[in-house]
């Protein structure tokens, strides 16, 4: 079988295909990534040279190009990661998300369309439900709760889902799309909570928190999330949504100690700086369905995947110390600076 990856180069789809290489040997893996400033083809250096793997610059919205590799290689499995996925970028600048985010899974949507793929998965977030409020601790989002984004990213998220399920209930078009919880692990691009508080305390730079830093988040080891994609392209059911989550929800504030405390970091290094605009309070999954349909739970304890993300940062420091040095800089003193 070959199975089309994009936005492979980027934190997620990176992950997904080292662990599809090794779950399914002899399947021929594609990746399709735009490399933006999130993608990075070192991160995949360890497959490039794979005799099962190929690596394609390509952006999702180039119609002709995606045409032209779907003819060539007629993949059977199409898994959609790539994404502009940085929430405070989106609200600097909203309009590449609707580009790529809205217009690059139409493109590819169209394509697998054209090309009778057997499978689609678009990869989505718990985000597109909105926020949860913080002293109702027992509401979770289940896969009926409204669409309600507050995010520009959240609400093209959100919008790419809906072109997904349409094409399934249209043109009928085997889709699935899963909404899954922040991910943490190796290979996250610094600009996202855990690598960045990892990369500041090692370098010994202020902690940003957002506002109060009471917001609440629900972490899934990244490879937890792989399994769970894998699972739904084999055994689940075409036209449906399965929400993925770790059952591990934890204030910024609660995090961020956590980093320093693994890393022997003093809590002084934490700032409390603005507050994101619109951001969300709390993210809560109930991922009852995929548990009692497919079998699934994360494998992956926090207490376990938070030491080895730390551990995988502290061996991997040429990989984010080249990140965020250059541009990253700028961008750095663009949202940071006059916080
Ligand atoms: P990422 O930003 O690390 O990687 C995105 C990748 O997509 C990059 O390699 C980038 O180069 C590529 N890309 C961007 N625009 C492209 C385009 N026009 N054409 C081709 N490639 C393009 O993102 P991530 O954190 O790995 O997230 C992957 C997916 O999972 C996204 O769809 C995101 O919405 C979703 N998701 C992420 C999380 C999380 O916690 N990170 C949680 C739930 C869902
Ligand atoms: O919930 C899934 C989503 O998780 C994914 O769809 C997104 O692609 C992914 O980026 C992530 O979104 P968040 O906005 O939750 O992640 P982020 O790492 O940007 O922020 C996590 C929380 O930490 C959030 O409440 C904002 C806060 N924060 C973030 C940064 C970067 C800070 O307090 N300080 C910071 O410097």
């Amino acid at each position: 079988m070959t199975v089309l990856v994009t936005g492979g180069a980027g934190f997620i789809g990176a992950n997904f295909i080292f662990y599809w290489l090794k779950a399914h040997p002899g399947d021929r893996v594609l990746c399709v990534d735009k490399l933006t400033y999130a993608g990075n083809l070192s991160t995949l250096s360890a497959v490039l040279e794979h005799p099962d793997f190929r690596f394609v610059k390509t952006d999702l919205c180039d119609r002709e190009a995606l045409d032209r590799l779907f003819a060539e290689e007629h993949p059977g499995t199409v898994v959609n990661f790539a994404a502009e996925s940085h929430v405070d970028r989106s609200i600097e600048d909203p309009e590449v998300f609707l580009r790529t985010n809205v217009m690059g899974t139409a493109a590819l949507l169209d394509v697998c369309r054209k090309y009778g793929t057997l499978r689609f998965h678009q990869v989505s977030t718990d985000e597109v439900y909105g926020d949860l409020p913080l002293d109702r601790p027992g509401l979770r989002f289940t896969e009926e709760s409204p669409l309600r984004p507050s995010s520009p990213y959240s609400a093209s998220k959100a919008s790419a889902d809906l072109l997904t399920l349409a094409c399934f209930r249209t043109y009928g078009l085997p889709a699935t799309v899963s909404r899954c919880s922040n991910n943490y692990g190796p290979w996250q691009f610094p600009e996202k909570l855990i690598p960045l508080m990892i990369a500041n305390a090692l370098q010994d730079k202020p902690l940003p928190v957002y506002g109060t830093g009471k917001n609440v988040r629900d972490w899934l080891y990244v490879e937890d999330h792989c399994r769970a994609i894998d699972l739904i392209l084999r055994r689940g059911k075409p036209g449906e949504v399965y929400n993925v989550g770790g059952n591990c929800e934890m204030n910024n504030l609660a995090m961020i100690k956590r980093v320093c405390q693994e890393l022997g970091k003093p809590e002084s290094l934490i700032t409390y700086v603005t507050d994101r605009k619109g951001h969300d309070l709390r993210y809560a999954i109930d991922a009852g369905k995929l548990q009692q349909e497919l079998g699934w739970q994360p494998a992956t304890r926090f207490d376990e995947g938070i030491r080895q993300t730390v551990r995988w940062y502290l061996e991997h420091r040429s990989w984010w110390e080249e990140i965020v040095s250059g541009k990253y800089l700028d961008y750095y003193e663009k949202m940071y600076g006059d916080r």
